[in-house]
């Protein structure tokens, strides 16, 4: 599903050369895979997932999403892969406090067209999937942590993406609300053979994914 030749990103700064993120990675991951990335702060774990996700572009390097070159889609066209293949979820949940729970849920539906009724019954069964629909009708403001984690995790899903890509998704939360979400990312992937890629700090929870991409300085090391 992901191919990544010599991938490199290269932030350009003020002054000097620009900072090399990604020196080089390769790497391939198969469809269905779940895959935990871990690294020290700063090796370019977040760098590499927007790369993947389609939110940012490598500097040098190819990267082949379904066999197609995604390094060289246009502005456009990444933005509707982003909108239409891949779910994201993040550390700090990312949810909007003025929308309740299922309004958050159902938003990246409404953004690709789906009429209100269809995006509404679908969030609302992911919602009953990862436990929340009693509170859909609730203010986000309302939910602890790993509630508001586990509507991220049916935001995420709503638009039945190819690939789920997380980024930290429990970095916020205690060790028993850490497990709980984590334990639905490995059924989704199960139930959907969804593609999962995890970035977190935490060795015990990359443990339970199938695979671990250890990164260090903008490489891959193990
Ligand atoms: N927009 C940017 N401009 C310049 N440098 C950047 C930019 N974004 C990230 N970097 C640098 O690139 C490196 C990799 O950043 P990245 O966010 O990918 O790290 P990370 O592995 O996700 O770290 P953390 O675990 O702390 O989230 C860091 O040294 C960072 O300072
Ligand atoms: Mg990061």
């Amino acid at each position: 599903m992901i191919k990544c030749l010599n991938l490199k990103k290269i932030y350009p700064l003020k002054s000097a050369l620009g900072y090399a993120a990604l020196k080089g990675i390769n790497i391939e991951i198969r469809k269905g895979e779940f895959a935990a990335v871990c690294g020290p702060s700063g090796c370019g774990k977040s760098t590499l997932l927007n790369i993947l996700g389609f939110l940012d572009i490598p500097t040098e390097g190819k990267y082949f999403f379904m066999g197609e070159d995604a390094s060289s889609f246009s502005d456009s066209k990444r933005s509707f892969l982003r909108r239409k293949k891949a779910g994201f979820v993040f550390q700090s949940f990312n949810l909007l406090p003025k929308l309740s729970v299922i309004e958050n849920a159902m938003l990246p539906l409404l953004y690709l067209g789906v009429s209100r009724k269809d995006a509404h019954k679908k969030a609302y069964s992911l919602l009953e999937r990862v436990g929340l629909s009693s509170k859909s009708e609730n203010d986000i403001m309302e939910l602890s942590g790993g509630e508001r984690q586990r509507v991220g995790l049916a935001r995420a899903l709503s638009n039945d993406p190819e690939i789920l890509l997380a980024d930290e998704p429990t970095g916020n939360l205690d060790s028993e609300n850490s497990l709980q979400v984590l334990t639905l990312l490995t059924e989704i992937n199960k139930e959907r053979k969804m593609t999962v890629i995890m970035v977190t700090h935490d060795m015990k929870l990359a443990a339970k994914a199938e695979r671990i991409i250890k990164i260090k300085d903008g490489e891959i090391q193990e």
